[in-house]
């Protein structure tokens, strides 16, 4: 997983619960890192899984709801500094049915390391479009804070719908309809 994941995770991390929490975390995980991240390097998944993991259990709150509230944080600082993706497409939907064939494989070129997940767009109508996601990381709950995120920049409202295809959360289906 690339570092700016990481890097952006800390960030909100020391804003939300404070600096002791940071080193609570990286003292109470078995990181290869040593919970040292740059945003260019690369480092094991499983290290983000120990860490959120272990904020749910200090913070109380469940790690879907962490995972949603940090992609949230994570779109309004990291990605929008790909302001071309934003400019490119018109609206939530265009934008998302082209994470898949342009966007990520964008991304891909710059990082060839970088470990993204697979989605397949069906547009129902104007305003029904589903979206299949399929990673082997399991994080359907990052994807769904990317989305209303995504929303959120193009001003729309949206309402989400979110059926898991594997029961390991493997594979997500998202119905996503504008209100
Ligand atoms: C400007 C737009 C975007 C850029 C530049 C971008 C870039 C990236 C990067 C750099 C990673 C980390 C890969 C790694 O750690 O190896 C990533 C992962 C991910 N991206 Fe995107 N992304 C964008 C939009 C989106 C949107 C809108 C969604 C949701 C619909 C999304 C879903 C995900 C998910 C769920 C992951 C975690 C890895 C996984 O589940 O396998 N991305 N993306």
């Amino acid at each position: 997983m690339k570092g700016v994941v990481f890097v952006g995770f800390f960030e909100l991390v020391e804003k939300e619960f404070g600096y002791e929490m940071v080193d609570k975390l990286i003292d109470s995980c078995n990181l290869d890192s040593d919970g040292i991240y740059t945003s260019v390097g690369t480092y094991d998944h499983s290290e983000m899984v120990q860490l959120v993991t272990k904020l749910s259990e200090f913070s109380g709150i469940g790690v879907p709801d962490l995972l949603n509230t940090y992609a949230k944080y994570f779109g309004k600082t990291h990605l929008r500094k790909y302001e071309s993706f934003y400019q490119e497409a018109t609206d939530t939907f265009s934008f998302l049915e082209s994470i898949d064939g342009h966007i990520h494989v964008e991304v891909k070129k710059l990082y060839p390391e970088a470990e993204l997940p697979k989605f397949s767009t069906n547009k129902l109508s104007d305003n029904k479009l589903e979206l299949l996601y399929s990673s082997k990381r399991k994080m359907g709950d990052f994807a769904e804070g990317l989305i209303l995120d995504t929303a959120d920049y193009y001003n729309e409202k949206i309402e989400i719908q979110k059926k898991n295809i594997e029961e390991d959360g493997s594979q997500v289906l998202f119905t996503i309809t504008k209100i």
